[in-house]
């Protein structure tokens, strides 16, 4: 489709509905290892505690993102979903929702700009009670209909927008009740807006749940990330140098997983805590750019714009990688590379060549998230908990719409801690309980001396 081009399918728009069977044999994998999820769906089928509810969600069209569609619909929600990267779709599993739930999909994988933002509007035109993102852009959006700052809207929002009354604006935005958002970036922003005073309903982080991203961002990250850069590059981590930018939850798990194929690990990190973190769990710590002549292996984990500008890639080695598992691909800095380099030249599937003079950079998946690009995401057995999450968290909109502030909420710490008792006894893993004696001394500040 061309850059100006408009779609006006209204029901889906993906690949090839003949992928449908793959996709729910696949799905159907994901999902033995989704017991919370599962679970969860049992009851919502019984409950219905969304129905009559339309959610639109912009997430990674996964075989995960399917286990959650379909338990938000068994809990009675018309739900409408779009890919939150133009990269992460998998159309298998886009057909299957199409063609054996009735789910409104709107993503193809490698859709270009224009289409990827009229899937965003396609979303929004389902007119949401509640919506779930994934790096904020539906609620972005919307915010920016809100404060009517429709220049700062994509092109294929803007037009439909603007053929909308300035009544139907207001009550697209009225009609929320609430969202929530998966991932740290989206986290950021929505803060930034309610410290703003402009968040126009309250959003859930999910992000900020422990059963979160104690888990998905550093052991499903951890290992995403390398499983991507393993099946792009093929390349051998053992004994390669691997440069870490960034030591949050993401680059923890990342810089675990990549130790222990063998790899020396440096981190880069601008927080001087995380920084002395990293360096008494064993990694050498130092700026990027000491970093960038010694590295094989570069990967941004950061949430920040250019991490890896032009003057860390003049000093890089010939052969260098460049990778990024951060939310968007602004973490090395492409456009400094444009203008400096020649290329890009394809190399194989999601690697390229550039060359600056003699030497070869390449660069994955353009970079985008590497292991949504290149692999398939986190496993399923770690979105069991992020998606028991989303799911609880939309429950959590409904039940309490009337009183959430417009802010940034979490879900209550005794949801999380439920999802993570259910996860043990799925795992087989059984805890000791308090005895009274020990919940006594515990609560008392007299005892014990
Ligand atoms: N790939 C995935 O599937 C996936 C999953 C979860 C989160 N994410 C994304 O990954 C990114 C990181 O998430 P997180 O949960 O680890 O966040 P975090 O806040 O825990 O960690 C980010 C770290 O980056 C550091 N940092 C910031 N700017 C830096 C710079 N210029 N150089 C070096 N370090 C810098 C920060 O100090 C912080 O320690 C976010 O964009 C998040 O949305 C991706």
């Amino acid at each position: 489709m061309s850059e100006t081009a408009t779609r006006t399918k209204s029901t889906n728009d993906i690949k090839d509905i003949k992928l449908a069977d793959e996709g729910r044999r696949r799905t159907e994998w994901a999902e033995r290892s989704m017991p919370v999820l599962r679970q969860l769906r049992q009851r919502f089928e019984r409950e219905k505690p969304l129905s009559g509810k339309r959610l639109a969600a912009c997430l990674h069209v996964t075989t995960e993102t399917a286990n959650l569609a379909v338990t938000l619909q068994a809990g009675g929600a018309d739900v409408a979903l779009c890919g939150s990267n133009p990269l992460s779709t998998q159309d298998d599993v886009a057909a299957h929702l199409v063609r054996d739930h009735g789910i409104k999909v709107f993503a193809i994988k490698g859709e270009d700009h224009a289409t990827y933002y009229d899937h965003i509007r396609a979303a929004l035109a389902h007119r949401p009670d509640i919506t779930m993102d994934d790096g904020a852009d539906l609620v972005g959006a919307l915010h920016m209909i809100a404060l009517n700052r429709l220049d700062d809207l994509a092109p294929p929002v803007r037009k439909w927008v603007e053929t909308l009354s300035s009544a139907d604006r207001k009550a697209l935005v009225a009609g929320v009740i609430g969202s929530t958002e998966e991932t740290t970036t989206g986290v950021i922003r929505l803060k930034a807006m309610a410290k703003d005073g402009v968040l126009q309903f309250p959003v859930i982080a999910v992000n900020d749940s422990q059963t979160k991203h104690l888990f998905d961002n550093r052991y499903g990250t951890g290992q995403s990330t390398l499983d991507g850069i393993v099946r792009a590059t093929n390349m051998l981590i053992a004994g390669s140098t691997v440069v870490v930018a960034g030591y949050g939850w993401c680059g923890r798990g990342f810089a675990m997983r990549v130790r222990g194929a063998g790899a020396n690990v440096l981190v880069t990190e601008i927080d001087a805590m995380k920084a002395l973190e990293a360096q008494m769990d064993g990694y050498r710590v130092v700026p990027m750019s000491e970093a960038a002549p010694v590295g094989d292996l570069f990967v941004t984990l950061t949430g920040n714009v250019e991490v890896i500008r032009v003057e860390h890639m003049r000093a890089m080695k010939d052969g260098a990688v460049l990778a990024n598992s951060g939310h968007f691909n602004v973490e090395i800095d492409l456009e400094g590379l444009k203008q400096t380099a020649k290329g890009p030249t394809p190399v194989r599937e999601f690697v390229e060549e550039w060359r600056i003079g003699e030497k070869r950079l390449f660069v994955l998946a353009d970079g985008r998230l590497i292991n949504l690009a290149a692999a398939e995401g986190h496993p399923a057995s770690v979105m069991d908990m992020s998606f028991a999450n989303q799911a609880l968290a939309a429950e959590h909109v409904v039940n309490n719409a009337k009183t959430l502030s417009k802010d940034v909420h979490r879900i209550p710490t005794d949801l999380d801690q439920e999802i993570a008792s259910l996860k043990l006894q799925a795992m087989g893993v059984a805890i000791d309980t308090l005895t009274p004696a020990q919940r006594k001394y515990l609560a008392s500040w007299d005892m014990g001396t």
